[in-house]
């Protein structure tokens, strides 16, 4: 129970009559205390209401302060010493004491949840200030740095493969780790040929395991995944266990181009070759002179030459002989497509490959095959 001021008064008023005392005592107190709920109720609701209210502009103000000035003009008019919060607190002295022990704990609650929101934009902000992103300038220019770059592999690679697939390849890929079956078996290479001598292939410690030694071993893996017709350009890595020297290394990439489809012709081959060539040294007068080769996985077979795009009368690229080889190449061996399950009475094909680095060194005039995994500096920079 409340007791007022007025109540109190009437309590020392001085009546004749008791019973008439008693009532008026008790109806002016219960009058009074009626008054004073509907005041305590009132004003729970308007501090209930008023506390939403600012809650709901603070915590929208901390989230529009997009730097950390404009954080702290937020925070100085919520929770600082004048602020609203410190407002309503002041509010609590009018209170009573039953009316401070409900509305303390209410204020307090409240005043914590903003202090916390503010600490987490602040600390938000405060990341995004310091964060690599926010100091990253675009325009700023360092002298003397490093620049990375792709390597002349990954160039080579990338001009090679945009010109088959402008000429409507697929780039395939395959196993470096290759099975004798997919190296030489599925490619007609017999079981006595000398490239099957451990003098030519990095064999594996697991059994029928090697280091591919050319990427015609693609072949088989395409032509298993995609049915026939099929245009397949491969780049990638071989092996040959072999002694190194300026134009032989023991770790070197090629490229392999098969296709397949009805009616393919050697005119169609030559035509391929050609055009390749042609994009590849950037020069449309070159052209290609063929000579019979021999290749176990293609017949008839070809070694393809082309002429020296720097010279017309001999050159030490081209050794003065104004022509150059290139690719070896030839019709797919009609047991190959069998092995791989294409009719070869209905299907045909051609199959080239060629050293990547071979015509980059051309290309470039690069003098040494090992400095293409040599890591050396000076060597790369000069692609960058
Ligand atoms: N794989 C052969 C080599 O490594 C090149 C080649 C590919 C020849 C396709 C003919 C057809 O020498």
């Amino acid at each position: 129970m409340l007791y007022g001021t007025s109540a109190q008064a009437v309590c020392q008023q001085k009546t004749p009559h008791f019973h008439t005392y008693e009532i008026a005592n008790h109806g002016t107190l219960w009058y009074s205390a009626v008054k004073q709920y509907e005041q305590g109720i009132n004003t729970m609701k308007n501090l209930e209401t008023e506390i939403k209210t600012i809650e709901a502009e603070c915590l929208s103000e901390l989230k529009k302060a997009r730097s950390l000035e404009s954080l702290e003009s937020v925070r100085v008019s919520y929770l600082g010493r004048n602020g609203k919060v410190a407002d309503l607190m002041s509010t609590l002295k009018k209170l009573s004491l039953e009316q401070k022990r409900t509305f303390g704990p209410v204020l307090n609650q409240f005043k914590q949840r903003l202090t916390l929101a503010y600490e987490s934009r602040k600390d938000a902000l405060e990341k995004k200030s310091t964060s690599p992103d926010a100091l990253f300038d675009v325009t700023a220019y360092k002298p003397n740095q490093m620049h990375g770059s792709l390597h002349i592999y990954t160039q080579i690679i990338e001009q090679l493969s945009s010109i088959f697939i402008s000429m409507g390849y697929t780039i395939a890929d395959g196993p470096e780790m290759e099975t004798e079956y997919y190296n030489f078996t599925t490619l007609n290479i017999p079981e006595d040929h000398p490239a099957r001598d451990s003098h030519d292939t990095f064999w594996l410690s697991q059994p029928d395991r090697l280091l591919r030694t050319h990427t015609s071993s693609v072949q088989a893996h395409s032509m298993e995944e995609n049915p026939a017709p099929l245009a397949i350009f491969a780049p990638g890595r071989c092996y040959r266990n072999e002694a190194t020297d300026a134009t032989h290394d023991f770790m070197f990439t090629q490229g392999e181009g098969l296709f397949i489809d009805k009616n393919v012709s050697m005119a169609q081959l030559l035509a391929t070759a050609q055009t390749f060539l042609q994009q590849f040294f950037g020069s449309e007068k070159l052209k290609i002179r063929v000579r019979p080769g021999y290749f176990p996985f293609v017949e008839p077979g070809v070694e393809i030459d082309g002429s020296c795009p720097f010279c017309t009368d001999g050159c030490s690229v081209c050794k003065h002989t104004q022509w150059i080889e290139l690719l070896g190449a030839g019709l797919v061996h009609p047991n190959v497509l069998r092995v791989n399950g294409i009719d070869p009475d209905q299907y045909s094909g051609f199959a080239f490959g060629f050293g990547i680095e071979r015509l980059a060194m051309i290309k470039y005039g690069i003098t040494d095959i090992r400095l293409f995994h040599s890591a050396n500096i000076p060597f790369l920079k000069q692609f960058a």
